[in-house]
């Protein structure tokens, strides 16, 4: 892929020399832009050494060529040229200008005039990437569908410990690899995807509900959207914003997110259901907040619906994929609820590890196919783990297609 690398001025642009390697081993073809600041902090010289390309460091510099228009212009023909514009570190003052739309220097003209994927990795001290600002410039991005590389938490360079490290250049590599894939193969379907966990009153105030995230969910959403589907999310409540050109529905709870299900399906080709859906609910919960008393309070607690087995049973020509979380048994324990479950796919994985699973951006999964076949993806970020389950679930088509 070609690929336009935009290195702003914060302490991590040198690690951006490391990601311009990471980059050209996996076979992209780079090509650096800085802006003012990051030439603070990196020479253009150790860029173009790497790259073997002049890097572009101003909007308005010199024409080196006799081709005047064209090098004047420089900045869309660096857009058109590339299909993948990454920005690292992308300070907190490129976000700001990027959701505002500014364009003062050649990076912010060229984010304008870029229409491929955008891949920004933020690099900045923890309080700058706290700050409510740069959050609401990162929802703003998000929503316009560029990908974000959330930072790393550590040491930074200001002396403390926090989120706000430069990525590690093999993650954001990662990332690259995993918007590579810009087929348009699930154009024409849509896909029903289920995310997050699901919240059961106890009473007006508690409930109970599990550590997913809806990460994997949003990334499957995301990444069909991206290969052409139309996609239709329910997500249970989680802390993330919806995916670009994709249809949220949020719901609370389990009997919520049945009826959603069963709604949405007529339309679906294929179903992923990634939810955590909780097991057991408060039937009847109390309309007034429970006490606490010195006594042991017992609650009795009845299965909700399960969603998965109800699509089974209703599914006609649909492809439906579950979720298994397990803590152990990982692949029998998938086996039995794939066949229980009349599901076509099933994608299992072990969530007792740290740094995997629940509340993670990474992940590890093996995907199970109805013919028994193990394809095992990670670990990885959960964007490539959603590209991979979409490869599975093409090739599954195919098959049930040609025979
Ligand atoms: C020593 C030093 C380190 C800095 N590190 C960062 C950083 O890691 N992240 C960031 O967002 N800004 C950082 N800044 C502030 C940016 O350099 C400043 O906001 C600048 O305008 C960003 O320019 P850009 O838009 O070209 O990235 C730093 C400034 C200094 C002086």
């Amino acid at each position: 892929m070609r690929a336009v690398l935009g290195v702003g001025g914060g302490i991590a642009a040198y690690k951006a020399a490391e990601l311009v390697r990471a980059l050209q081993q996996r076979g992209h073809d780079v090509q650096v832009v800085m802006t003012r600041a990051a030439q603070e902090f990196i020479q253009p010289l150790t860029f173009a050494a790497l790259t073997g390309r002049k890097v572009v460091t101003s909007l308005w510099a010199a024409p080196d060529s006799q081709d005047i228009l064209s090098s004047a212009v420089e900045h869309i023909a660096v857009a058109q040229e590339n299909d993948v514009l990454i920005v690292a570190p992308a300070t907190a003052d490129l976000l700001a200008k990027f959701a505002q739309g500014l364009a003062d220097d050649f990076l912010t003209t060229l984010y304008l005039a870029f229409t491929g994927r955008v891949v920004l990795a933020p690099a900045m001290n923890t309080a700058m990437w706290e700050h409510p600002a740069t959050q609401s410039n990162l929802d703003v991005l998000r929503g316009r569908g560029c990908s974000i590389v959330d930072p790393d938490e550590g040491w930074l360079a200001c002396g403390t410990i926090g989120a706000g490290r430069l990525p590690d250049p093999v993650r954001i590599a990662d990332r690259v690899d995993s918007l590579e894939r810009r087929k348009r193969d699930f154009e024409g379907e849509t896909l029903l995807i289920t995310a997050g966990p699901t919240q059961e009153s106890l009473d007006p105030v508690r409930y109970i509900s599990n550590r997913s995230s809806g990460k994997m969910g949003y990334a499957l959403a995301e990444a069909a959207a991206r290969r052409g589907a139309r996609v239709v999310l329910i997500s249970g409540p989680v802390n993330l914003p919806p995916p670009a050109n994709v249809e949220r529905i949020s719901v609370r709870t389990a009997q919520e997110m049945r009826a959603a299900v069963l709604e949405q399906l007529q339309d679906a080709s294929i179903v992923i259901k990634a939810a955590a859906v909780a097991d057991y609910y408060l039937a009847n919960a109390p309309q007034q907040k429970l006490k606490k008393t010195a006594a042991r309070l017992s609650l009795e607690l009845d299965p909700t619906p399960d969603i998965l087995a109800e699509v089974g049973q209703r599914k006609g020509d649909r492809l439906l994929i579950g979720f298994a979380a397990e803590t152990e048994n990982l692949l029998e324990e998938a086996r039995r609820k794939m066949k229980a479950k009349k599901c076509d796919m099933l994608v299992a994985n072990l969530v007792n590890r740290d740094g995997l699973g629940f509340e993670s951006d990474r992940n590890e999964v093996d995907i199970i196919s109805h013919s028994g076949h193990v394809v095992h993806a990670g670990p990885a970020e959960k964007e490539t783990i959603a590209e991979r389950i979409l490869d599975q679930v093409a090739t599954l088509r195919l098959s049930l297609h040609a025979t």
